[in-house]
């Protein structure tokens, strides 16, 4: 490929997977391309066009852009920044000995490019592909590009998270054909310079803040470390149980609509109902009976507890007594009240001392048809006590008012709560996060 002046030169900091797939893959796509590594074996290599890291494709990319002048490399991250428009950090992030993240490679590079900033005449952006945690680019980065170049961030350079999503083995397709691109950044100008280097790359892409790149990293590879781990449980499982495993998760494979999609992935209030705790609880003891080990089957209810207390403790940390709740089925639309958490949340209240009125449109139907009444009545008699059938009562009587019912009806008497009011939204409404006045809204994790 030919270069052409309009694409910008990149210089790529730290050359092992992800920075010489980086760098090779750049480079085929016409930019010229110098890399930078403290290791002299992986530079000599590359010098020689021999890829440092073996990957299926690289090889052939890495012999071309050598042979073509565009990848070129150098032991001195001042030339390679001076000498390019954009800065690819790709250094590691390995584990401290007591798990947490160790950011001593990317501070020390992050020092090289702020020193040779201080030293170059016009616009930097630097761009971090090493995974991070949230925070780290914004509290520890850019205060130290911004000490050693002796300039500010969004005025004289621009720093952006672009992570990377690439697997080993398939790192040069996944270049190509990336999941998503996604890039945090501060100012528009370099969040412009970076998504124009995946111009052409198909997949969506999101331009989001700083800690939303780098959370997404963290939230890819703990889901699929957690699926690795939920399938090779129910492996074991149904091993022990003379079952197929592969067979099973074919079936569950099958199903898009609920299991392999975004259902149940956005933050909300704890499970409940009458199949979900009963059926995690039926299988791990099986597994146990089986002397099976399933770790993540055995936590799900014990995080699902730790979720309702959030609720709980969030309430209870207001230190106002008297709570309104809108919603007491275990979701809405259905008045089946077994091992709801909001029946849990109620009676945890109650028993913390909060004076509390309930409303729940479906139970207060069923209670008038009779459906739903002899369970209420006999197993639920301090509850019933509570429920009202006018949501304004409960929108009046509360100093906080817990809403886990979305119904137009509802929204309108919790928006229409008396001046002051505090509204905990269980289920994330966004209507009621912008209709109420600051302070006056609180999420449960958002
Ligand atoms: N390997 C993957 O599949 C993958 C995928 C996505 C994200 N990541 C993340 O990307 C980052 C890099 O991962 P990797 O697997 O490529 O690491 P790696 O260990 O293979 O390569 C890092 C390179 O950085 C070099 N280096 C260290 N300090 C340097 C400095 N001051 N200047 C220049 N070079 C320096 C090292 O010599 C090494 O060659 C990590 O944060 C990792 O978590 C990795």
């Amino acid at each position: 490929m030919v270069a052409s002046r309009a694409l910008p030169a990149i210089s790529v900091l730290g050359l092992g997977y992800v920075g010489a797939i980086s760098a090779a893959c750049f480079a085929s796509r016409g930019h010229r391309v110098v890399g930078v590594d403290i290791d002299p074996r992986k530079l000599d290599l590359l010098q020689r066009g021999i890829a440092p890291v073996i990957e299926a494709g690289l090889g052939e990319l890495v012999h071309e852009a050598v042979a073509s002048g565009l990848l070129s490399v150098t032991d001195s991250a001042t030339d390679a920044v001076l000498d390019s428009d954009v800065s690819l950090v790709c250094v590691a992030t390995p584990s401290l000995a007591g798990g947490g993240l160790s950011t001593a490679f990317l501070e020390a590079v992050t020092a090289q490019i702020g020193a040779a900033l201080r030293v170059k005449d016009g616009w930097h952006t630097v761009v971090y592909r090493s995974t991070m945690l949230p925070g780290t680019c914004e509290g520890v980065l850019i205060p130290l590009l911004e000490k050693l170049s002796g300039k500010h961030v969004g005025v004289d350079f621009g720093v952006c998270v672009n992570p990377e999503f690439l697997r080993e083995g398939t790192s040069v397709r996944d270049f190509f054909e990336p999941p998503k691109t996604v890039v945090g950044h501060t100012e528009d100008r370099s969040a412009a310079l970076v998504m124009s280097l995946y111009e052409g790359v198909p997949g969506p892409r999101f331009l989001v803040p700083l800690g939303v790149a780098e959370m997404a990293k963290y939230v890819d590879n703990c889901f699929h470390a957690l699926k690795v781990d939920f399938a090779n449980e129910i492996g074991a499982i149904c091993t022990a149980l003379g079952l197929e495993s592969h067979e099973v998760m074919d079936v569950f494979l099958s199903d898009t609509k609920l299991n392999l999609s975004a259902a149940y992935l956005r933050p909300g209030f704890a499970f409940g109902g009458s199949c979900l705790p009963k059926d995690v609880r039926a299988l791990t003891h099986t597994a146990r009976r089986h002397d099976v080990e399933v770790p993540v089957l055995a936590h799900i209810l014990a995080s699902n507890e730790a979720h309702l207390r959030r609720a709980l403790d969030t309430v209870l940390a207001l230190g106002k007594r008297k709570v309104g709740m809108f919603g007491l089925s275990f979701k809405s639309g259905t008045d089946d009240l077994r091992e709801s958490p909001m029946v849990e949340l109620a009676e945890r209240l109650i028993g913390k001392g909060c004076d509390v009125l309930i409303h729940d449109e479906n139970v207060a139907l069923s209670r008038l048809t009779g459906t739903n009444k002899a369970h209420i009545d006999e197993r639920l008699p301090h509850l019933a006590e509570l429920l009202t059938e006018d949501r304004a009562t409960v929108a009046d009587h509360g100093e906080v008012l817990v809403v886990a019912a979305k119904d137009e009806a509802t929204l309108s008497a919790v928006e229409h709560a008396p001046v002051g009011t505090i509204v905990l939204d269980l289920l994330h409404v966004p209507r009621l996060r912008e209709t109420l006045a600051g302070g006056q809204y609180l999420g449960l994790s958002w």
